[in-house]
Formats: C-alpha cells, sequence, structure tokens
C-alpha cells in the first residue's frame, strides 16, 4: 500500500502524521502542493497511491486536488466533497439544516440592505462571518445597528467578491468556551474546551485548552453532524446554549491538532493514519452528503422539441 500525503507547510501537526507513517511502516510520497501539476489526461502519473492524506493549508487547492485525485478513482482523506461541505459555511449551515443538525440560527443574504434587515430580525448581538475562513479571522460580533451599517459598508466597499455574501449568525451566549471534537467515522475519538476571555475561542487566538468529557450526547450531535458531511476526519466545533444545549458551530475538514492531542494524551495523528489506511484498503463505507435531500419534485415537466425551420427563421420556439 502507498499513500500519498498532500501537504503546503510542514507544521507540527505534518510532522506527527509523518511520524506516524514512519513508525507503522507504510510506504509514502510526500506531495507539497507548490510543486505538483496536475495533467488532467494522464491520470496514469498518480495510480501508484491508494489513497492520498490532504492537508493543504489552502482551501482551494485542497479542494481542487482533491476533486481530479477522486474523479481518477483515488480515495482522499477527506473525500473532495466532505471539503466542499465543510469549506463554505454556507454549504456547511444548509447541509446541517436539512440533516435537523442543531446549530445556531442562520440567515444568508447577498445585499448590505437586505443583511441589515437579516440582522435586526435576528436582534442583537449577531455574528458576521467569511463563508470560507478559519483561525478565527474576519469574524464580527455586531452588538448594535450603529455596528451592523459600518460593518456592511466595510464588507461591500473593501472586501473581496464573497465578501458580499453575508452569512449572519445570533450570537450564543455560551460560557466563555466552546467544544471542539474529534470525530473519525463513527466514533467522536476525544474533544476538548477552548476557553478564552474573548468571545473568539481558537487556540489560533490565544484560546486555552482543557478537557472536555466525550458524553453520549455530545458524541451523537457530533456523529450526526460528521456523517451529514459525509464524514471522515473530522473536527466539529459546538456552541453550548444555555437553552437549547448543544448547537454544531462548524465542521473543519482539514483540522489542525496541536492543542488537541496533547490536551487529551490522544494520539491524533495515528488515529488518522490508521483511518486513511483503512480508505485505502476500501474497508470505510464512503457516503457523499445527501445534497438533493429536501428538494421537491419537479410538478410539470416541460418537454423542448427543436423545430429546425422555427430556429432557422429566428423564431423561437
Ligand atoms: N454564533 C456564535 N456565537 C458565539 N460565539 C461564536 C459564534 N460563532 C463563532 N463564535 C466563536 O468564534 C469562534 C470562531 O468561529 P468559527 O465559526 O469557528 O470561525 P472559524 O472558521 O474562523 O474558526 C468559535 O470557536 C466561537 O468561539
Ligand atoms: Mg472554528
Amino acid at each position: 500500500m502507498k499513500v500519498g500525503i498532500l501537504l503546503s507547510r510542514v507544521r507540527v501537526e505534518e510532522k506527527w502524521l509523518l511520524e506516524a507513517l514512519e513508525k507503522n511502516d507504510i510506504e509514502y510520497k510526500r506531495i507539497d502542493d507548490r510543486d505538483i501539476t496536475f495533467d488532467l489526461d494522464h491520470p496514469a502519473a498518480w495510480q501508484d497511491l491508494d489513497v492520498v492524506l490532504e492537508r493543504s493549508i489552502s482551501y482551494a487547492r485542497g479542494l481542487y486536488a482533491t476533486q481530479i485525485l477522486n474523479g481518477w478513482g483515488i480515495p482522499t482523506v477527506n473525500m473532495a466533497y466532505v471539503a466542499a461541505a465543510c469549506g463554505d459555511k454556507v454549504v456547511t449551515s444548509s447541509i446541517l439544516g436539512r440533516a435537523g443538525v442543531p446549530q445556531p440560527r442562520t440567515r444568508v443574504a447577498f445585499t448590505p440592505e437586505s443583511a441589515l434587515q437579516a440582522i435586526e430580525e435576528l436582534g442583537y448581538p449577531v455574528v458576521l462571518k467569511p463563508v470560507v475562513g478559519s483561525w478565527g479571522r474576519l469574524l464580527s460580533k455586531i452588538n448594535d445597528r450603529d455596528a451592523a451599517e459600518a460593518v456592511l459598508e466595510h464588507k461591500e466597499v473593501l472586501g473581496s467578491y464573497q465578501h458580499s455574501i453575508y452569512y449572519i449568525q445570533e450570537y450564543i451566549q455560551k460560557p466563555g468556551r466552546d467544544i471542539r471534537a474529534f470525530v473519525v467515522g463513527d466514533q467522536t475519538v476525544c474533544a476538548i474546551y477552548r476557553s478564552s476571555t474573548h468571545w473568539i475561542t481558537n487556540t489560533a487566538r490565544d484560546g486555552q485548552g482543557s478537557n472536555c468529557p466525550v458524553t453520549p450526547e455530545l458524541h451523537q450531535v457530533c456523529v450526526r453532524a460528521a456523517r451529514a458531511v459525509g464524514g471522515g476526519v473530522l473536527a466539529v466545533d459546538v456552541l453550548e446554549d444555555p437553552d437549547r444545549g448543544f448547537l454544531v458551530n462548524e465542521v473543519n475538514h482539514t483540522m489542525e491538532f496541536h492543542t488537541l492531542a496533547p490536551t487529551t494524551g490522544i494520539d491524533i495523528a495515528a488515529v488518522i493514519v490508521d483511518y486513511t489506511t483503512r480508505v485505502a484498503r476500501g474497508e470505510v463505507k464512503l457516503q457523499p452528503p445527501n445534497l438533493m435531500a429536501a428538494q421537491p419534485a419537479p410538478t410539470r415537466l416541460s418537454v423542448f422539441t427543436f423545430d429546425k425551420n422555427k430556429a432557422a427563421a429566428g423564431v423561437s420556439a
């Protein structure tokens, strides 16, 4: 068996993964996403790989690389459809909503005016997030209308095109922390609290990790979220709402675990490598998210017939 590991920079997580591959005597090929090109007509160059573990720092590189590889029949951890489901917060929230997974109330709008209306309907405070992003960057907690107008104007005038998609969430009065759970297949392996005096609790923003017990209730909500996005190796971020309990905030498909591993004492890299080899051996049943689940059936089928004479005369049928 040969495992490809696609990476950008070797962070501590990739170092641990490479060590786990070595330790288990698994043949592997290290692939730097800055060096590769894919010749789309010649998949043969990649066919020596039984699976690719995707660890790109760039969402776009990881997404396109896995799309190409999956198209050639090479499975990836995670699969491209999982990256597509997790990498964009609008897609994630839609999928979680359809699957009935509890999550914060969320609105999507396309103009500052409709966004402001959605904000006022949800009620302050709200949180505005870029649809693609991580490490808690460019998140805004908006406490009143003045702030809402300012942030919306800044996003419209200064933001890239993605910032004109307004992703708006109710603010959850969480207890100074959130939960990051590590889910592999159908198992919630471990979880940590990330505590901070700041409302953004990412460890990249100085959130402090401590062990969080995986109760049956937490396990259930995490595994439902993981299944909904297509499953694999995932970090499920959970907010604790004082009334509603666990709400899934997001699902990360190329997770960092430099805090999770030392805090829980679990060898996360070993678990990921083990899962990856099981995917390579075809032992894992992979199930894409059901994107069409709630689509109503078309009520009327229209049949289009092409009339050559009318088309030639420039008359529409
Ligand atoms: N709706 C919310 N209510 C309260 N806190 C939130 C909310 N959304 C995000 N946060 C806080 O901000 C952090 C980062 O948000 P998240 O949506 O995970 O963005 P990122 O993808 O950048 O990590 C969360 O871990 C949580 O602490
Ligand atoms: Mg997050």
